[in-house]
């Protein structure tokens, strides 16, 4: 009788330890979500902070992820989407390097059931059924700040024309043609703020300083009163070739500019730039949330925006926000 109630009682601790061991079912049918994430560069500091931001928040949400870095070809990007579509990834994120010319491919990824999330600059497409949610910056309003800074900087100044520089991003690409409308727009408002030059140097340090190296050859930079930089590592070339130049960036030519990244931000404290206009990279937690949900099949709205400011020598240069790049 013992030894039956012995084997009895072995069998049940037996099941209870395979029942332990095994899986439960839930566990079996979470099943681990893959994306593919197509960034276009490292072009910025900007750039290489976005980019972490969305692999440090996907690792945060054990969200496997297949980043391709571009390095600023379209095609590259391309060819990395339709091998995501080729692995059958549960999602792909598309940061665009320009606005134009991925219909074909996001048709694909369309036909193939994978949803898009366009993440920072835009895409311009004849069907906008193609990608499911833009997160980023609206760049016309950022634009918009860096003229409204201008207005309020020169309302009471006595000159009757004010020289202004702009030193565009990429071309084609969505920061570029909507940070330039709304600027054009709102300097509209003071017809003395005049653009003499645009040029542009692709959000790139050495291409800034090269386009001051080359302007000097053909204007006379003292008669400059403002450069526009549609982003911070450009406007990081342009302050020190002036240096070079025995000019004074923030006060012989004033400089607005726009990210917000900590050494920027220090030269504003410093009065070496003027205005900066925030963009923000940390767009890694919104978008995991959202991947999230639309893998769960919720409804999500097509505009996402990342809250944004600006800062200038009105702000209260003692209390500048801490910058995490
Ligand atoms: O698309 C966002 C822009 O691209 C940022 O302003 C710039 O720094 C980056 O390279």
């Amino acid at each position: 009788m013992l030894k039956k109630f012995c084997s009895i009682f072995l069998l049940f601790l037996w099941i209870v330890s395979l029942a332990a061991c095994s899986p439960s079912q839930t566990e079996k049918n979470k099943k681990e979500i893959v994306i593919g994430f197509s960034q276009l560069g490292a072009e910025s500091t900007w750039r290489k902070r976005n980019t972490k931001s969305i692999l440090d928040a996907a690792k945060k949400n054990d969200i496997q992820v297949m980043y391709e870095n571009a390095m600023q070809s379209q095609e590259n990007q391309i060819k990395s989407i339709r091998s995501f579509i080729s692995y059958q990834v549960d999602l792909i994120i598309l940061s665009p390097i320009v606005e134009t010319g991925w219909d074909t491919v996001l048709k694909e990824a369309k036909n193939a059931h994978i949803p898009v999330i366009i993440l920072d600059r835009e895409v311009n497409l004849s069907d906008n059924s193609l990608y499911t949610t833009h997160i980023g910056s609206n760049f016309k309003s950022q634009g918009i700040r860096a003229g409204q800074f201008l207005l309020n900087k020169f309302k009471d100044s006595s000159k009757q024309k004010l020289n202004i520089i702009e030193v565009l991003g990429t071309e084609n690409s969505s920061p570029t043609i909507y940070r330039q409308q709304g600027f054009q727009e709102i300097i509209s408002r003071d017809k003395r703020l005049q653009i003499v030059q645009e040029v542009s140097g692709d959000f790139i340090t050495s291409k800034g300083a090269e386009i001051i190296r080359n302007l000097k050859n053909t204007l006379d930079l003292k008669n400059i009163d403002v450069i526009y930089s549609h982003n911070d590592d450009m406007t990081l070339g342009i302050v020190a070739e002036l240096k070079k130049l025995n000019l004074v960036p923030g006060k012989d030519i004033v400089i607005v500019t726009t990210d917000a990244q900590t050494s920027i931000m220090e030269m504003l404290e410093k009065g070496t730039v003027n205005c900066v206009v925030e963009c923000n990279p940390n767009s890694g937690d919104i978008t995991m949330n959202v991947v999230k949900k639309i893998l769960a099949g919720k409804r999500i709205s097509k505009e996402i925006y990342m809250t944004e400011t600006s800062f200038s020598e009105f702000s209260n240069l003692s209390k500048l926000p801490y910058r995490n790049y």
